[in-house]
């Protein structure tokens, strides 16, 4: 198979031309799903073609990758909590939101789609997709098949979409139980082509 032209580590390269040349502010929102290491990869990546990108974590997130992560591929601040405000970075779920030019998920599991399809609002990442819903938001699914597939979840995906929110995968590939099946996040490079995409639409909204 032909391998993808990448010219990441180039930061002339001509690949990502709007982010390259926007700047754009991305909300990364990473829930507590096993694919949250390839979130650390996409945040990276987005970095280096000149987003600026600040993280939230869910709690459950935390406990599959740390904060620092984020922070050092970053450079920003990572945000864990809807009531701890550091001295440093005096910002809430509100301003979050607003600062926002696009909001990504990645990956984004059942319950995070289940909260968003609901209006549940019950931790940072939930309250700001809330108060975020006027910007374009990026939904990147990550679970097992059998979650995936689950009438509850699949009702919820379908909410989601008809609500606006745009989606990318899951993918068909190796899961974390070793079996192949649907439910494997798109790979991150898939991803920021995604946000292109959605980066050359805002632009041409704003002319
Ligand atoms: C090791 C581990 C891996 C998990 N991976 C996933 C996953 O890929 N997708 C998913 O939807 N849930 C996954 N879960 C379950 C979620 O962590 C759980 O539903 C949690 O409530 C999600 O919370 P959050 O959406 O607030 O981060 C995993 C749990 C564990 C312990």
């Amino acid at each position: 198979m032909p391998e993808k032209k990448s010219n990441l580590g180039n930061p002339k390269g001509s690949r990502f031309p709007t982010i390259r040349k926007m700047g754009p502010n991305i909300l990364l929102g990473v829930s507590g799903g096993v694919a949250a290491y390839k979130a650390v990869e996409l945040a990276s990546k987005l970095t280096a073609v000149g987003a600026k990108v600040n993280t939230i974590m869910t709690e459950n997130a935390c406990r599959l990758i740390g904060p620092k992560s984020f922070e050092a591929v970053t450079n920003s601040a990572v945000f864990t909590s809807l009531w701890e405000r550091s001295e440093k970075y005096k910002i809430g779920h509100i301003s979050l939101a607003d600062w926002a030019d696009i909001v990504v998920v990645a990956p984004a599991t059942a319950n995070i789609i289940g909260k968003i399809a609901n209006g549940i609002c019950d931790d940072l990442l939930s309250t700001t997709l809330c108060a975020a819903s006027a910007k374009p938001i990026l939904l990147a699914p990550a679970m097992n098949n059998n979650m995936w597939t689950n009438v509850a979840v699949q009702r919820n995906v379908k909410m989601v979409k008809e609500m606006g929110f745009q989606l990318i995968g899951p993918e068909k590939g190796r899961l974390a139980n070793g079996t192949e099946a649907i439910g494997r996040m798109s790979e991150p490079q898939d991803i920021l082509e995604a946000i292109e995409e959605m980066a050359s639409k805002i632009k041409r909204k704003k002319k």
